[in-house]
């Protein structure tokens, strides 16, 4: 999505430095074509199988991005009720929704049930008797599946890693066939489906086929008890590009790889959560030199992208490539690439062979599109900043 012609950097056929001069920086950049190709990827990869894609919106919740998605079918995988009306007024269906989270409220569950929403994926057994008690409120029975915690090792960031015991995530593997059975048997209750989410980033599909073979396991239990599982969630988690040495699989992989396990199963859906894979490369940040320093040894480039714009650097170290707008044939040198933000952790790359650029130069952060936006703040009482969706040479204020 992003090409130097000449020395100047375009996403589609869009000039970034135009784009500055035109709306400022800090300044979310996406490219559609990208997203759009990102998605098609999920839908043609799971052409060949009963399937519901729910795209994960926590990655980016833009209402424009979001409806972008649903005319291509989108679902939606939600966490919150805020999310649940953002994911209906962009045209999601509720009958391709599903909601996860450890920490649904009983205002969150009874929206979702009014909305009939496709399954909540319960992460708890308290929150199961909660559902229960205001499904029976209502006058409903809700259709659930457990998160289960399958216990495997997705090989990713510490902070994103969901599938281990000891996180807050799921049930136990060991404690779901019990829940499952007093599920079944609750009044308000129908259970349709299992879910797991084993983390993000994961850059090689085998925990995947791993989860899966637990799972299968727990569904071919369940059904000799009675209990019939119509959706298999399989969580999101695949990873994508920071760093040239980066090989991510794609979704025609993880289809692969899971369906190896559960091709088996002639009579069930299967629901995939991507988010970060959706929009991760398909989304920039489009920011600006403030000014140059040394101090004792190190040099800085200190800009106008805070982590405010984007905390993943601070929060998980994550690396994100940084790029000039204008190609430059200036000396380059080791610097920390730096935001304006009061914390010494407000930093977008660290010992970095940059060109010195000058007051006033554009820069671009690469892969920003996810978790970028949708975890910005407004820390130091700086606007949020803006969003445009590049389509060919159309530009659009998101
Ligand atoms: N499903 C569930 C239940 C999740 O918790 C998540 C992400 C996803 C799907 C989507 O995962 P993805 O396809 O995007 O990997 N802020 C962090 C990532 C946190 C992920 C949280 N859960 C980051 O910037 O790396």
């Amino acid at each position: 999505m992003l090409k130097y012609s000449g020395s100047e950097l375009y996403v589609e056929k869009v000039s970034l430095s135009k784009l500055a001069k035109k709306f400022g920086t800090p300044l979310y950049v996406y490219s559609e074509e990208k997203l759009v190709s990102n998605f098609k990827k999920y839908v043609d990869g799971f052409n060949d199988v009963d399937s519901i894609i729910c795209y994960a919106m926590k990655a980016n919740s833009n209402a424009e991005i979001l409806k972008l998605l649903a005319s291509f079918g989108a679902g939606a995988d939600i966490v919150s009720g805020g999310e649940l009306k953002k994911a209906l007024n962009a045209g999601i269906k509720a009958q391709k929704i599903v909601y996860s989270g450890v920490g649904k409220t009983a205002r969150e569950i009874e929206y979702a049930l009014k909305s009939n929403i496709l399954m909540f994926n319960v992460e708890s057994f308290e929150e199961l008797e909660q559902i229960n008690k205001i499904a029976g409120k209502l006058k409903k029975k809700a259709r659930i599946s457990f998160r289960v915690n399958p216990d495997v090792d997705a090989h990713t960031h510490k902070h994103i890693t969901t599938g281990k015991f000891g996180t807050k995530f799921g049930v136990m593997y060991e404690d779901a066939f019990g829940f499952y059975k007093k599920a079944a048997a609750m009044k308000n209750i129908e259970v349709v489906g299992i879910d797991s989410h084993i983390g993000s980033q994961i850059l090689d599909v085998k925990p995947f086929k791993l989860a899966a073979e637990k799972i299968s396991k727990l569904i071919d239990k369940l059904e000799t008890v009675g209990i019939n599982i119509r959706y298999i969630d399989i969580g999101g988690g695949l990873g994508i590009k920071y760093k040239k040495e980066d090989k991510p699989q794609t979704p025609a992989d993880l289809k692969k790889i899971v369906m190896s396990v559960y091709s088996k199963y002639k009579d069930k859906t299967i629901i995939v959560e991507p988010g970060r894979s959706v929009v991760g490369d398909a989304g920039i940040i489009l920011g600006q030199v403030i000014y140059g320093k040394t101090t004792g040894t190190k040099s800085f480039i200190i800009t106008n992208i805070g982590m405010n714009d984007l905390i993943r650097p601070a929060l998980y170290d994550a690396y994100h490539n940084v790029l000039p707008v204008k190609k430059s044939s200036k000396k380059q040198k080791v610097v920390d690439i730096v935001g304006p933000i009061c914390e010494s952790d407000d930093f977008i790359a660290k010992d970095r062979k940059f060109p010195i650029l000058e007051q006033g130069e554009y820069i671009v952060v690469e892969c920003a599109g996810a978790y970028g936006r949708a975890m910005a703040s407004e820390y130091n009482s700086r606007q949020i900043a803006p969003e445009i969706l590049v389509k060919g040479t159309k530009i659009n204020k998101i």
